[in-house]
């Protein structure tokens, strides 16, 4: 079965969008862990690096490439074309692909772009999305435009949070920008859940903030099991591969993964059968 570059489609925008306008919270631990997951369950998968800090790229062993083509490219044209040529095959192997950063992509508040180029990502990626079991954007640490796009392009979004009364605060702040960007540009966007990384041992206050999570965002929007601290996690980061690769020791965490991958799956479009002929 062809994974990059075959002919058979999945239908719709079996996307989701990881955000969280506050930073270091796990955005980009997320995406690298589902990604991982994807490529043990031997599903195809496509990272959108939509945060100048390219670190999902970085991660997944590809090189800042000034003169290749890039997000920021597909924001600008919401070209398919440019999307194609865009995206790479992952250090991670063939069937991982990212589409990279861009170092310069800045997010222009203050221009306030038009609503029409918050449909660009959407539509540049849409005929690439059905090559993939998933599609994971990883947003910068911000809710401005570039990330109202990203959530254009997604089907779904996808919170990160610690169980901190910072980290949950700021979540209203998203919960908003979702609705704005649901009314606005994209009435089928829904917000898949919440996962929550770092989880603490047995504590009283993450209970607590628990609780808040679930009182603004709806009862079982936050999804089991929790994301631990492991080293493992810095580890794979530092050798730019799938945190499978260190072996024994991550096994734990790759359960979780492997877990929150299949309710990812879950709640994003499913794919059809493969045509007859395949
Ligand atoms: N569960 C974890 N165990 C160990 N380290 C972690 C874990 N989650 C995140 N980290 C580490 O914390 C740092 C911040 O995480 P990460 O980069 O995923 O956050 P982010 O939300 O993507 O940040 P940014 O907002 O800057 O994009 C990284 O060094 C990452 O490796
Ligand atoms: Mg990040």
């Amino acid at each position: 079965m062809p994974v990059t570059g075959g002919s058979w489609q999945y239908p719709g925008m079996p996307t989701a969008a990881v955000l969280n306008q506050k930073g270091g919270v796990g955005k980009t631990t997320l995406t690298l862990g589902l990604a991982a997951a994807a490529q043990r369950a031997g599903d195809p998968v496509l990272v959108v690096d939509l945060d100048p800090q390219g670190s999902a790229g970085w991660a997944m062993g590809v090189e800042a490439d000034d003169d290749h083509l890039a997000v920021g490219d597909v924001l600008r044209s919401g070209n398919p074309k440019v999307a194609e040529a865009a995206i790479v095959t992952s250090g991670w192997g063939e069937g991982i692909d990212v589409l990279p950063a861009s170092r310069n992509l800045i997010d222009r508040e203050a221009d306030g772009w038009a609503d029409e180029s918050l449909h660009r990502l959407r539509r540049a990626l849409e005929p690439v999305t059905g090559r993939y079991r998933s599609v994971l954007i990883d947003c910068a640490p911000s809710l401005g435009p570039t990330t109202m796009a990203g959530m254009t392009a997604a089907d779904g979004v996808l919170l990160v949070v610690e169980l901190s009364v910072l980290s949950v605060r700021g979540v209203e702040a998203v919960v908003e920008t979702v609705e704005h960007v649901g009314k606005e540009h994209h009435p089928e966007l829904d917000i898949l859940g919440a996962v929550v990384n770092r989880a603490p041992p047995v504590s009283a206050e993450a209970d607590r903030q628990e609780l808040e999570l679930e009182r603004i965002l709806g009862r079982n929007t936050v999804w089991r099991p929790f994301v631990p601290q492991r080293t493992v996690v810095n580890e794979a980061v530092g050798r730019r591969a799938p945190v499978q690769d260190l072996g024994y020791r991550a096994r734990d965490v790759i359960a979780v993964f492997d877990e929150l991958y299949a309710h990812l799956l879950a709640v994003l479009p499913d794919p059809p059968p493969p045509p007859p002929n395949l």
